[in-house]
């Protein structure tokens, strides 16, 4: 298969990441099919897509009828089966948990054609420990966008031992055509590139702010001021979810046995306490605005 040949997608998972690469794979002209299990999720994804697409057009960054195009490409829906039925390529962006994967990628196999290429967005997991849940081991990679997908321009696609170079071209190509810059990873490790470098520098940041060193607003100034960084690594991890890095670090330590990978004390406790981060309005700032008296 080539590039050329990819016209339809499919995208799991409407959540944080799924809708906005959904929407990313519309405007650049792909027939785009988004599932999800949760029908208030899939409904904020639909909205979104309204007020995003006029916005761009509002500020000269797409013509009326590129936005009416990519509204047209893109369609949500509750039933994987029939997203996947004729996609060339998927991309799964569901929940990070190894087991879930598992199950969707064994129903992808059943569901998506033969020729088709399964990509997983995870943002640890490496895809050798999904692609034996089918039988196509070959066209199952890692493909990890960046939040917010619309904007981050950086992909990571791994090359796993079992992947094809076909599989990895196509992948890689398809970056380009959606105007991505991909790194291409040639050995599988947890979390990639770029994750590996930002948990060391988060889980610095949170020994700092548990020692009392300074407080996470001049931490996250620290980085921004200091190191160009867009934002802080507290910042960072409310945008990403707290729940992942809490997820991330017990697969870590479950793997390592290392306590020095366990999720620290404070992000133990926002995990707990359901603040996942700007997603449900709190986590390690507060994003809830203000009732109106
Ligand atoms: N949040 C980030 O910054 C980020 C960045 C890069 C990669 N990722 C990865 O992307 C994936 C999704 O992360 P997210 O932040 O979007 O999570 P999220 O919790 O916002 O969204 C996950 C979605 O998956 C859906 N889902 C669960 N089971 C499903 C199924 N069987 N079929 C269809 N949908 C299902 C959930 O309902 C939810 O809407 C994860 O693997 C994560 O590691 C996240």
């Amino acid at each position: 298969m080539k590039v050329e040949d990819v016209k339809n997608v499919c995208v799991v998972g409407a959540g944080n990441m799924g809708h906005q690469i959904s929407l990313l794979c519309a405007i650049y002209g792909y027939k785009t099919k988004c599932s999800d299990v949760v029908p208030e999720i899939l409904k904020k994804a639909d909205n979104f897509v309204n007020t995003y697409l006029p916005g761009r057009v509002e500020k000269g960054k797409l013509t009326k009828e590129q936005a009416e195009a990519a509204r047209n490409n893109i369609s949500f829906t509750s039933d994987m089966k029939e997203a996947a039925g004729d996609a060339d390529f998927v991309i799964e962006a569901a929940t990070e948990v190894l087991d879930l994967k598992r199950k969707i990628f064994a129903d992808l196999d059943k569901f998506a054609p033969a020729h088709a290429i399964l990509a997983t967005n995870s943002s640890y997991i490496v895809s050798s420990r999904i692609a034996d849940a089918t039988k196509r081991p070959d066209k199952v990679l890692n493909m990890h966008f960046f939040n917010p997908a619309l904007v981050m321009k950086l992909v990571e696609v791994v090359k796993g031992p079992h992947v094809s170079e076909e599989t990895a071209n196509v992948t890689m190509d398809l970056c380009k055509k959606l105007e991505k810059v991909p790194v291409f990873i040639k050995k599988e490790v947890d979390g990639f590139l770029l994750n590996r470098i930002f948990r060391v520098i988060g889980k610095e940041a949170q020994w700092m702010l548990e020692m009392g060193v300074a407080s996470m607003e001049d931490i996250d100034k620290a980085c921004v001021y200091g190191a160009g960084h867009p934002m802080g690594p507290f910042r960072l991890m409310d945008l990403t979810g707290i729940d992942l890095t809490y997820i991330a670090s017990m697969e870590a330590f479950r793997k390592s046995g290392d306590p020095a990978d366990l999720p620290t004390p404070s992000v133990v406790e926002h995990y707990v306490k359901g603040e996942y981060g700007e997603k449900v309005g709190k986590g390690w700032y507060d994003y809830k605005k203000p009732e109106k008296k």
